[in-house]
């Protein structure tokens, strides 16, 4: 009964962290702010849970849109920002999905679930994309859908300004410039946006991880046409409630991005100090290191009960592992467990 391709899938995986210090997801590692949290109740206690939700999610929708300076008519929300990444998929025309190699595994990952041909175009040694290379390749394979993670995940930097632009004015297709990192990032491409340049954010990183809330930014006549595939309701009662809510308190989810930027450049200080580390530069809530033996370094914290993601998949990902910026004292504890294994 089950196509053969999914059969030799294998499901997402998402290892149990209990009791651990969780560093691999790109989670904000702060809790809710005491006053946030008592807010949220009160507000979720109103939810008529046995209607259905307002299916258009009006309210966030303006809330998104007030907050971006754009139109609600130019806001998609999705169940996080993979479901939005579906939509696009399935929306788009045919011919090939493009990105770069590595980046975000969820962009070939529904490419494939939706029998989509997807194009991944390496990037350097040193994680820079060479815009030539990129339309050369989305020529050549008539690619009609590209996804640009600026910055990149797995590998933390942000391409050149110039290289983005350069790809939106030669890409004959949709680009969507995908910002799930724009919290830790010195700049942003909401400028960008036109016909066919579409900007996809996510409030995950952000802190609120645990409500999938994700949307497109984009041209009111795709976000019409992308917001047909919308599975009707997909943003359940309880999220929306909350959304705005943590929008009142949106400074306190700033200033946790802040801590987590200032954290972030002394963990890179602290990990270039490991002999044999390569640090990459990052622009988000992670960082990317190489390490001799990085497979034994990720074990030795395992047991340490430190959970970070160990890369691979790709070439240029060798002996790397991605550590997310954690609370000061989880960061000292990451350093102290590294420093150990390295000896
Ligand atoms: C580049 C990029 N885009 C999108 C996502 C998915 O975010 P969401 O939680 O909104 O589905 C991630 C998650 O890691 C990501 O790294």
């Amino acid at each position: 009964m089950i196509r053969a391709d999914i059969k030799g899938l294998s499901a997402y995986h998402v290892p149990d962290a209990k009791g651990m210090i969780k560093l691999d997801a790109m989670e904000n590692p702060y809790p809710l702010p005491e006053t946030v949290r008592r807010a949220l109740a009160e507000r979720l206690a109103t939810a008529s849970i046995h209607r259905y939700p307002d299916a258009a999610a009006r309210r966030l929708r303006q809330r998104i849109a007030t907050h971006e300076g754009v139109a609600p008519e130019q806001v998609l929300i999705g169940n996080g920002s993979d479901e939005i990444i579906q939509m696009l998929i399935l929306a788009v025309k045919d011919g090939p999905c493009i990105a770069p190699a590595p980046t975000f595994v969820m962009y070939e990952v529904i490419s494939r679930w939706l029998r989509r041909p997807y194009v991944p175009v390496p990037l350097e040694e040193n994680f820079a994309l060479d815009a030539d290379r990129f339309l050369h390749a989305a020529s050549r394979e008539r690619a009609r859908l590209a996804f640009l993670a600026c910055p990149n995940n797995p590998t933390g930097n942000l391409w050149e300004q110039d290289t983005i632009a350069r790809i939106r004015d030669g890409f004959g297709g949709l680009l969507v410039i995908d910002e799930a990192y724009a919290p830790f990032s010195e700049r942003n491409h909401l400028h960008l946006m036109g016909k066919r340049t579409a900007v996809l954010r996510t409030f995950s990183k952000l802190g609120w991880a645990g409500l999938r809330l994700g949307y497109l930014i984009a041209d009111a006549e795709l976000i019409e046409h992308v917001n047909k595939v919308r599975l009707p309701y997909n943003i359940n009662t309880l999220s929306q409630l909350a959304a705005e809510v943590l929008f009142d308190h949106f400074e306190a989810f700033e200033a946790q991005a802040a801590r987590i930027r200032d954290e972030r450049a002394r963990l890179a200080r602290e990990l270039g100090g490991i002999p044999g580390a390569e640090v990459f530069p990052s622009q988000t809530n992670f960082i990317t290191l190489r390490l001799p033996r990085a497979e034994q370094v990720f074990e030795h914290l395992l047991v340490s009960g430190i959970l970070i993601k160990r890369l691979g998949g790709h070439p240029l990902l060798r002996d790397c592992l991605r550590i997310t910026v954690g609370t000061r004292e989880e960061n000292d504890r990451l350093l102290a467990a590294l420093k150990e294994a390295c000896r």
